[in-house]
C-alpha cells in the first residue's frame, strides 16, 4: 500500500505499532534491587542484542525525565542498529527533576547495599542489567547533558570500577555542586556561576575522597561546554579539565588543539598522549548544547560488536599494574 500525507492518522498509528516495524520499546523496570533514593529505572533492550552487549547509561537534564531522553535522542535507534542496551534513569526529585549531585551519599562510592544516593541506585541498575541480559560489565558507559552531565561526572568519580568512559555535555567538575551543609538536591549557584575554582591538586583530592584508597584503572573522560552557557558558566570547563587531568596524572596543558572539530567553531583539546581526556569548547553555544550521539558512539566504541572493542581496563595513562576491576556483578 502506498502511504500518502492524506493517510488517516489512525492508520499511521496502527502501522507504527506493528511488531515488525518496532517491537522493542521503553520499559519501566520495577525489579527488586537496592535503590536507596528510588531512582526510576527505564530500560531499552533492542530486539536483537549483540553477544555480551555493552550498556549505555544516559541520565536526563533538570526538568527532564527518562522519556524526554528516550524521545529526544537517537540512542534507542542506535541500540537497534548495534545491539547495545540503554538505561534511562529517572530522577526521584519532584521539585525540579535534577539529579542529586550535592550530598555526601551520592558523591561517594558505597557498597552495593550500603547507604548511598542517586548514584548508587543507577549503579545497581547497571548491575541488574548486566546479570539479567549477560551484558558486558567491561563495556558500561555514561553520557548526559546538564544535570545528566553532572551525574555522569559523579558516576565516573565515585564508581571508576564500573564505568569504562563518560561524556559530559555542559556539566561541572565532580564535587563542584557539593552542598555546604551536605544536603541532597542542592542547587549550588556559586558553582553554576563559575565561582568555584580549585587547583588541580585540590580537585584530585576531592575525587580521591569519593573512593578512598582506590588506586585502580580510571575511565576516560570527554567534557564539552558552550562559551555562552547561561546556566552553568563556561568557566566550569577549565575546572573540569583541571580536575580530570590531575586525577589521570596528565599535564593540564593540551597536547593537541584541533579547530572546527567535530563541528565548525568547536575546538577540541586533548590532554596527555593516550587520548584519555578530551575537552571541547563550543564557540557561541548556549547551555542547550545537545546530545551528540555520533560523538559518544565513537568515544565509547559502541558500534563495535566483535574483536578488540574498547573496554574497562584497556589502555590509559595509569598503567597496567592498576587495571584490576573491583566491580563485582
Ligand atoms: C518527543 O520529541 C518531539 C521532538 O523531538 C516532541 O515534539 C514531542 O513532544 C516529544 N514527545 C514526548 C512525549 O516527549
Ligand atoms: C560567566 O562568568 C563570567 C565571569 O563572571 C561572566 O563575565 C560571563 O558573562 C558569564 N557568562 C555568561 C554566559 O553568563
Ligand atoms: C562560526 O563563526 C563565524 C564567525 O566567528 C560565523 O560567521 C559562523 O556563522 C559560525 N559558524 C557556525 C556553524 O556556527
Ligand atoms: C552568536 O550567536 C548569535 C545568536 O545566536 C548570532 O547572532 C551571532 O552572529 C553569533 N556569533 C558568532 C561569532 O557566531
Ligand atoms: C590483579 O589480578 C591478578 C590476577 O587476578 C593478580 O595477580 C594481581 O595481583 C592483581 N593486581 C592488583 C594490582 O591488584
Amino acid at each position: 500500500m502506498r502511504l500518502s500525507l492524506n493517510t488517516p492518522s489512525s492508520l499511521w498509528a496502527t502501522l507504527a505499532s506493528l511488531p515488525l516495524l518496532h517491537a522493542a520499546s521503553l520499559q519501566k523496570v520495577t525489579a527488586d534491587f537496592y535503590n536507596p533514593t528510588n531512582v526510576g529505572f527505564y530500560l531499552y533492550v533492542p530486539d536483537t542484542l549483540a553477544p555480551n552487549p555493552p550498556v549505555l547509561v544516559t541520565p536526563h537534564w533538570c526538568h527532564g525525565d527518562a522519556l524526554a531522553v528516550y524521545n529526544g535522542s537517537s540512542f534507542a535507534s542506535l541500540a537497534d542498529a548495534h545491539g547495545f542496551i540503554v538505561i534511562y534513569p529517572d530522577s526521584p526529585n519532584p521539585a525540579d527533576q535534577c539529579w542529586d549531585v550535592s550530598s555526601p551519599a551520592t558523591l561517594s562510592h558505597q557498597p552495593r547495599a550500603g547507604t548511598g544516593g542517586d548514584s548508587l541506585g543507577i549503579v545497581n541498575m547497571v548491575a541488574w542489567t548486566v546479570k539479567r541480559y549477560h551484558a558486558d560489565a567491561g563495556r558500561v558507559f555514561v553520557t548526559g547533558v546538564s544535570s545528566g552531565a553532572m551525574m555522569t561526572e559523579v558516576l565516573l568519580a565515585a564508581y571508576p570500577d564500573v564505568f569504562a568512559a563518560g561524556t559530559a555535555f555542559a556539566g561541572v567538575a565532580f564535587g563542584c555542586f557539593a552542598a555546604p551543609d551536605g544536603s541532597a538536591d542542592y542547587w549550588n549557584s556559586d558553582c553554576a556561576g563559575g565561582l568555584v575554582t580549585h587547583s588541580g591538586a585540590e580537585w584530585r583530592a576531592i575525587v580521591q575522597a569519593a573512593y578512598p584508597g582506590y588506586s585502580g584503572w580510571r575511565p576516560k573522560v570527554q567534557v564539552f561546554h558552550g562559551t555562552v552557557d547561561e546556566v552553568l558558566n563556561y568557566t566550569n570547563l577549565a575546572q573540569e579539565v583541571k580536575e580530570w587531568s590531575a586525577v589521570l596524572g596528565l599535564c593540564g596543558t593540551p597536547s593537541s588543539v584541533v579547530e572546527n572539530t567535530p563541528y565548525p567553531n568547536w575546538t577540541k583539546y586533548v590532554y596527555g598522549k593516550d587520548d584519555w581526556l578530551e575537552a571541547y569548547s563550543a564557540a557561541n553555544v548556549t547551555h542547550n548544547i545537545g546530545n551528540h550521539e555520533d560523538v559518544v558512539m565513537a568515544w565509547f566504541d559502541l558500534a563495535c560488536t566483535t574483536g578488540e572493542c574498547f573496554r574497562w581496563g584497556q589502555g590509559g595513562p595509569l598503567g597496567s599494574s592498576l587495571r584490576n576491576s573491583t566491580a563485582a556483578f
